[in-house]
């Protein structure tokens, strides 16, 4: 008898696939979204096949009609899925067969779902990549937006979570300018690596049947073909690469999050998120909580886990297609999902953000931020500078216990080492001003790199 089975497998299957296998099994729920790459896949799949004289131009046309009517009907949200179907490839071709009758049952030929599914992936991985990189700039454009603005707005530089030194609000949101620019270079050379097509590796070992795969290839924009069929249906390390480059921006995110959550505490104060931007609490009348903030730290912890559901799903592979290779899409969609969101509503929080410039400025004043430069000013004088570091140490510990500011102390009576000309250092204009080196913080620097990202 034979099985009642809608999957286009079934020929050597003499009992129905149990209901529970295909709940398990199926990938259509979530693959569904990789449609616009299945049929521009097999669209040049065809072209392919009329080339090698398979397919008649006529056969081709309606082939490719009914694939861009299939595509039209999953985009209005009109087409049926059936899980009986388990993934994306097989809806799309069952569906064809269904419209034009057996010339859909020719597409197939030369091609198998394991060099399908690589090629869609790798299309959906390019498509997502081109549409991030424009996500991550215009959040550097709110960054930057701020960071020009507060070019000169002095800020308390901590380390250890401990006051340090001075720099600005700008030197400290161009920070993140800079981390966002990795992250688009690791897309951007990920994407070198993704856009290979391995369309024609069929099911492990190519084909007898030989379709023009470097024209497939660049119908589909791709660079090149793969160079082994095995490795190309097998190989997943374009999503793992792809996830590292999400996690990893989701990391400078959650930092960028943590570092507006202080900014926005009533300890701190130094910036305030707009109303739109933030949520209030069911009970405490007066709470306006970071929450955005909150979630993109939040969420870093799923792109992290996508990135080591892949690498652990793939360790123990032998080669070529395992079933678990499935199970690539959910955690790369996921990611794309929660980076896109994080980066959207992100840079709109940031262009809304109002900086506090009197309590930044108030937190910067403390002359204890100038400790560093009082020490080079006693190296400028000669002393080595791990004397200068506990001269200038004593006289800290004098202004702690004298409870006298630093800029108040008399320093010549804490070490001779020490002129009146000493106190010249206690101003934080002069201390930013003098850190000009590359890198460092002087308003002018912060400025010139203002410009030189703005071009950029
Ligand atoms: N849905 C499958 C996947 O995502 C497509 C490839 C199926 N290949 C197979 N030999 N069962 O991996």
């Amino acid at each position: 008898m034979p099985p009642k089975t809608a999957a286009m497998w079934k020929g050597r299957f003499s009992q129905a696939t149990a209901d529970l296998v295909q709940q398990y099994g199926e990938s259509i729920s979530y693959d569904w979204r990789l449609y616009p790459h299945d049929v521009a896949g097999s669209i040049a799949h065809a072209r392919a096949q009329v080339k090698a004289g398979l397919l008649t131009d006529d056969e081709f046309s309606t082939i490719e009609k009914g694939l861009r009517e299939i595509e039209k009907e999953i985009a209005a949200g009109g087409f049926e899925f059936s899980i009986e179907l388990e993934d994306i490839h097989m809806n799309i071709e069952s569906a064809l067969t269904k419209r034009i009758g057996a010339v859909g049952g020719k597409l197939h030929t030369a091609r198998s779902r394991n060099d399908q599914v690589a090629t869609d992936t790798r299309l959906y991985c390019r498509s997502a990549i081109d549409d991030l990189l424009d996500y991550i700039s215009a959040l550097q454009g709110a960054l930057l937006s701020q960071a020009e603005a507060h070019a000169g707005t002095i800020l308390p530089g901590y380390t250890h979570l401990q006051r340090g030194q001075p720099v600005t609000v700008g030197h400290h949101l161009l920070a993140y300018v800079e981390m966002l620019a990795r992250d688009k270079e690791r897309l951007i050379d990920t994407r070198k690596r993704v856009n290979v097509c391995p369309l024609g590796s069929g099911a492990l070992a190519g084909s007898t049947i030989n379709l023009d795969r470097e024209a497939i290839a660049a119908e589909l924009g791709f660079d090149g073909v793969t160079t082994n069929s095995m490795d190309a249906i097998s190989d997943r390390d374009y999503i793992a690469e792809l996830l590292f480059a999400l996690a990893l921006c989701g990391g400078h995110l959650s930092r960028l999050s943590e570092d507006l959550i202080l900014w926005c505490s009533s300890e701190f104060g130094f910036a305030t998120l707009s109303d739109a931007h933030t949520t209030g609490s069911s009970l405490m009348p007066q709470k306006k909580n970071p929450d955005v903030c909150e979630l993109t730290r939040g969420k870093t912890g799923r792109l992290y886990g996508n990135l080591v559901s892949l690498l652990t799903a793939i360790k123990g592979l032998p080669l070529t297609y395992n079933r678990d290779l499935q199970e690539d899409k959910e955690p790369l969609f996921d990611s794309i999902d929660t980076i896109t969101m994080a980066l959207k509503v992100n840079a709109e929080m940031i262009a809304e953000m109002k900086i506090n410039e009197e309590v930044c400025e108030a937190a910067a004043s403390d002359p204890l931020l100038l400790a560093t430069d009082l020490a080079d000013w006693l190296v400028k004088a000669g002393i080595p500078f791990r004397s200068a570091h506990e001269l200038v140490g004593k006289a800290v510990a004098e202004s702690v216990t004298k409870n006298i500011p630093l800029d108040e102390l008399d320093l010549t009576q804490v070490d001779s080492a020490f002129t009146k000309d000493a106190s010249s250092v206690f101003s934080l204009k002069k201390a930013l001003a003098a850190r000009t080196n590359p890198g460092a913080p002087s308003v002018a620097n912060v400025k010139a790199q203002v410009a030189r990202w703005k071009d950029a």
